[in-house]
């Protein structure tokens, strides 16, 4: 059976760093020091997500999971290490990768002054879809996904912010990629709809042959959602199995059951929702 399983994304090794500003410094101690200071963003990170896999990166704020995404989107080259989307190397074949990958991440531009559908339309046009045809997928999925009708036909300006973030899961589904990256695609949604997210990612994973790989921070998104899991952790991966298989590595029963949450925290010993806490 593994023979001819596909291997959708194949990262190897990747390392990325950045070059961060110190913020203020003494004139006198200016000499030797440029003020700027290397950030390993990924450290060496390695792992393979198969053909129709829902595969989950979880970790704290600045873990690196977003700059993990954009290595893999083409938009941000690795110093080190190798990334190949079905085949294709992501800095030799960069066209070819985009051809088959499209991310949704929070930061999703669109034009302001036009509504989903016509942004939409847009996308669709972009990709050579058929005006005709991509209007009735448009509402489908926009309906799908949880939509009002009304809200279809709104500029994009008027959106709240979990409004957009289910146009932009919409406009990317409409390409029909066949990796889908997904940067925290539930932050911020109220609980219905991350649920109504969280439906669609299922039905993506059940019936269209899709790979999906996302982040988040929500505990409960990656056991259910996703086949496997990699827990980064500045920048490195300190666990990689299936939700089961993680829970299991926690062996110290304290009279609950081991959940997501509890794997991270021995992992990590930190809290992924402390920004929420506080706030
Ligand atoms: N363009 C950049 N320039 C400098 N440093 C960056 C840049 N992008 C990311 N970093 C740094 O890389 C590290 C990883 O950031 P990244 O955005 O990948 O984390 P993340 O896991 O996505 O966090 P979050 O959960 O908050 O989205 C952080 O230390 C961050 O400050
Ligand atoms: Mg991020």
């Amino acid at each position: 059976m593994y023979d001819n399983m596909q291997i959708a994304l194949d990262v190897s090794a990747v390392t990325k760093q950045f070059v961060k500003a110190k913020g203020l410094r003494w004139p006198w101690k200016r000499k030797n020091d440029d003020g700027r200071k290397p950030v390993v963003a990924i450290d060496n990170v390695s792992f393979t997500v198969r053909r129709g896999e829902v595969f989950g990166i979880l970790g704290p704020n600045g873990s690196g999971k977003s700059t993990l995404v954009r290595c893999i989107a083409t938009l941000l080259l690795p110093d080190q290490g190798e990334i190949v989307v079905f085949g294709h190397n992501v800095m030799q074949e960069e066209m070819a990768v985009k051809r088959l990958i499209n991310r949704v991440s929070v930061e999703a531009s669109f034009f302001k002054k036009l509504t989903p559908m016509e942004n939409l339309l847009y996308g669709a046009r972009l990709y050579g879809m058929e005006a005709q045809d991509s209007r009735k997928q448009i509402l489908a999925i926009l309906d799908r996904l949880g939509l009002k009708k009304e809200d279809v036909y709104r500029p994009m300006e008027e959106m709240s912010r979990g409004m957009q973030q289910k146009v932009a899961i919409a406009r990317a589904f409409l390409t029909q990629p066949i990796l889908l990256l997904l940067d925290e695609p539930t932050t911020g949604l109220d609980p219905r709809s991350k649920r109504e997210v969280q439906a669609f990612v299922e039905e993506l994973r059940d019936r269209h042959d899709a790979t999906i790989l996302l982040t988040t921070h929500d505990m409960q998104e990656a056991d259910s959602l996703c086949n496997r899991v990699a827990i980064l952790d500045e920048g490195r991966i300190v666990a990689l199995d299936t939700p089961a298989g993680l829970k299991a590595q926690v062996g110290r029963s304290n009279g609950h059951e081991v959940t997501l949450e509890d794997v991270f925290m021995e992992l990590t010993g930190k809290q992924l929702h402390r920004e929420e806490e506080a706030a």
